[in-house]
């Protein structure tokens, strides 16, 4: 696997390898990978000659108080995971080789409709930091696909809108959230849990399978039924942010014909806050 920290030398490899006609498959991350993460990159693999992933803890798109500086960075070990599924060529470049106006962007990019909505809102600017970062991993690794996972599912739906109106030459490819055995979604942040959050965890998970059913069944209201799942989390000990049933392609309000649904919840256990959603159809009981 190459190791690229600069821009020259990334542009100049990935650039040779597409002269020479491959497919190239770019998978972004922030590190500390997980077998959820391992999963994206067998994803582009399927899809692409050559794969190309990126470790960067990206400080904009973290808030005041939050968990920039203590974000798990596992680089060597990072380095070897990649190495063993696969992976062609990793970006990790410093803040300033990314940012070098002392660290912050001069021009950013944003999707404002998407951006300040359920984790936008509580997360201000969370997403104007996403959707920069992403643009500039483009502009530079210039892939045909990259693969991002459907546990964000805000994110994906921020990224798609971007590339959409930005033009860029980009094939966006969802992967399937990677889960525990007992149901909680991979995630980094999961290493924030203590032992006994860590086993009331898996309540997110059955809390959107829940509201899945009761919203099929029609037995309830959507408001009773995200009441009830908020309530539930935070019986269970969470402090949930939000639980919302919204509109899958883009996140609007539900309305009347709308019938391929996303429910989705961010909720704090302890120090980690943790995301989750399922996808819907009205239409098909299993899909
Ligand atoms: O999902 C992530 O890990 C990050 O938000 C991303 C897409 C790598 C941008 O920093």
């Amino acid at each position: 696997m190459e190791i690229f920290e600069s821009i020259n030398e990334l542009r100049t490899s990935v650039r040779s390898w597409r002269r020479e006609g491959q497919i190239i498959g770019f998978v972004p991350t922030m590190g500390n990978l997980h077998d959820g993460h391992l999963s994206l990159i067998h994803k582009a693999r399927e899809r692409s000659d050559r794969v190309v992933a990126s470790i960067f803890v990206n400080p904009l798109q973290f808030g005041e108080g939050e968990d920039f500086a203590g974000y798990p960075r596992t680089e060597g070990r990072d380095r070897d995971l990649l190495v063993e599924n696969g992976c062609d060529a990793l970006f990790t470049p410093a803040v300033e080789e990314l940012y070098p106006e002392g660290g912050m962007p001069v021009t950013i990019v944003e999707v404002p409709q998407l951006s300040n909505i359920l984790c936008g809102a509580h997360r201000p600017g969370h997403f104007r930091g996403v959707a920069t970062v992403v643009a500039k991993l483009f502009n530079l690794v210039e892939p045909d696909l990259a693969v991002f996972g459907e546990k964000d599912y805000q994110q994906l739906v921020v990224i798609r809108r971007m590339v959409e109106d930005l033009c860029f030459p980009v094939e966006i490819v969802p992967a399937v959230t990677g889960r525990e055995a007992d149901g909680l979604a991979m995630s980094s942040r999961n290493q924030y849990l203590t032992d006994a959050e860590r086993s009331t965890a898996p309540v997110l998970f059955a809390e959107l399978c829940k509201a899945v059913e009761a919203r099929r069944s029609e037995k309830a209201t959507q408001e009773e039924i995200c009441r009830a799942g908020h309530a539930a989390l935070r019986q269970a000990g969470f402090r949930p942010d939000y639980f919302e049933i919204r509109r899958a392609s883009d996140l609007a309000e539900v309305g009347q014909g709308d019938r391929q649904l996303v429910v989705m919840a961010a909720a704090w256990l302890g120090r980690a806050r943790l995301i989750d959603n399922i996808q819907f159809s009205l239409d098909n009981p299993s899909g």
